[in-house]
């Protein structure tokens, strides 16, 4: 059973670091999708569901912080996570983690925690929660954190 990783970007660095876990998930296999783009159905019959997203004002993007990530240059998608999540049925039992790219600092917050607590609601079982640090809004990724994505999804197959 392959593992299904639903991820959300604006700018790329969440979604490199999507391919990176999956690079890591390899011995198990891993689809990487777009959330805009997934159906729930994708869901059944994974044995490892990820859920990633960027971190917008202490937690999940919506309409107005992608319009001002769009306003600074990125290009999200009309939905992402939060909405994907809205269309999920019960869970119950399915495993699934959580991460989040983040600026970092006392106020950054994390996408991955509203993710966490989305997919608990859910009655899923979260194995695991990793935050992912971006050097500003555009990115690029702080040095080494594509390399600890992968050894992450490894810990993970
Ligand atoms: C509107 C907006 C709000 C943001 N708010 C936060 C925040 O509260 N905490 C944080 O750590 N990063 C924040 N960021 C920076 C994002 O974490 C960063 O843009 C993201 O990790 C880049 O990932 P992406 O390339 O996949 O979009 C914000 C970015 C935008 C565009």
């Amino acid at each position: 059973m392959r593992a299904l990783i639903v991820v959300e970007t604006c700018f790329g660095n969440t979604e490199q670091v999507a391919h990176a876990i999956a690079a890591g998930l390899r011995s198990r296999g891993a689809d990487v999708e777009v959330a805009a783009a997934v159906d729930a159905d994708d869901v059944l019959g994974r044995d490892l569901l990820v859920v990633g997203s960027p971190t917008h004002s202490m937690g999940l993007p919506g309409a107005a912080t992608r319009r001002q990530a769009r306003a600074q240059g990125g290009h999200p998608h009309d939905t992402g996570v939060s909405e994907w999540l809205d269309t999920l049925p019960r869970l119950d039992g399915q495993r699934v983690v959580a991460f989040a790219t983040v600026t970092g600092g006392f106020f950054s917050g994390s996408a991955a925690k509203a993710i966490e607590r989305r997919l608990r609601k859910l009655s899923a079982a979260v194995a695991a929660r990793e935050d992912f640090r971006v050097t500003g809004v555009e990115g690029p990724l702080v040095d080494g954190e594509l390399e600890r994505a992968t050894r992450w999804g490894a810990s993970l197959a």
